[in-house]
């Protein structure tokens, strides 16, 4: 039985009992619309604690366009019932003014890395994120959170608060799950058309050939995407589109 947590008041008297003492607590924070990179995450999770804790939290203060928060999907009941097939131990589920009592007065600022790729088209998304994210390890208190690769900046930016603050949370990086064609698993990708979904493929498919990353950025717009950035940094190809309304980023091991 997965239980559900929905105030830091009921976390914190289950986090200090006896039952926990000694424990190990990992943690996989999400915005719920679970698929199998989640699942993997997960699993991951499972297996590496005594006690695995998941959120789902949609996070507005991450989206700078109001539409993709109003569009973001939500997917409660499948999302429990997959929490509750894996075994999984707590689900925090906190409204917005469980975890944003302040109105977002505080935040965690980065100033270099975040104002890259995807925080060059996102205004704040980095700011958001890291926020969030500090507050649930706060309220947590993990020894160990899981995060995706697909989301590789933000996992640095992560890796990297993690250092900064001092904290004593191991950050756990696992790898992109790809639907057969090769499209990155994301929630996003519920949104996508039929239609948009074959023209997606296109996205992994050229992100991984040999050619540059101009050459990549002129044949995706050809075939329809609107393209953020696709950019090679440190021996990485990242790259961040648009199909129809769905934006979708990916990145690739040079
Ligand atoms: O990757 C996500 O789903 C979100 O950015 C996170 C880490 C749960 C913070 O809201």
């Amino acid at each position: 039985m997965t239980k559900v947590i929905k105030n830091i008041s009921e976390w914190k008297v289950i986090r200090n009992s006896e039952d926990l003492k000694n424990k190990t607590i990992g943690f996989v924070p999400t915005m719920g619309a679970l698929h199998k990179g989640h699942a993997s995450l997960i699993e991951r999770c499972l297996k590496e604690n005594d006690i695995s804790v998941v959120s789902i939290f949609v996070n507005p203060t991450q989206f700078n366009d109001p539409d993709d928060l109003r569009n973001y999907p939500r997917t409660f009941e499948n999302d429990f019932k997959l929490l509750e097939t894996m075994n999984v131990d707590y689900l925090f589920y906190p409204e917005y003014g469980e975890i944003y009592s302040d109105n977002y007065r505080y935040k965690i600022v980065e100033t270099d890395f975040s104002k890259k790729l995807c925080g060059a088209f996102r205004p704040g998304h980095f700011e958001g994120v890291l926020t969030v994210v500090m507050k649930l390890f706060n309220i947590v208190r993990p020894h160990k959170a899981y995060f995706g690769e697909k989301d590789y900046q933000q996992l640095k930016l992560i890796e990297g608060m993690c250092k900064a603050f001092f904290m004593d949370i191991e950050i756990v990086p696992c790898p992109i799950v790809r639907d057969e064609d090769g499209l990155a698993l994301s929630s996003r990708n519920l949104l996508l058309t039929d239609e948009e979904r074959k023209i997606a493929v296109n996205f992994p498919e050229l992100l991984k050939s040999k050619k540059s990353a101009n050459q990549i950025k002129e044949e995706l717009e050809k075939l329809g995407f609107k393209v953020d950035y696709i950019e090679d940094i440190e021996g990485r190809r990242f790259g961040a589109v648009h199909i129809g309304k769905v934006r979708l980023i990916d990145n690739v091991e040079l």
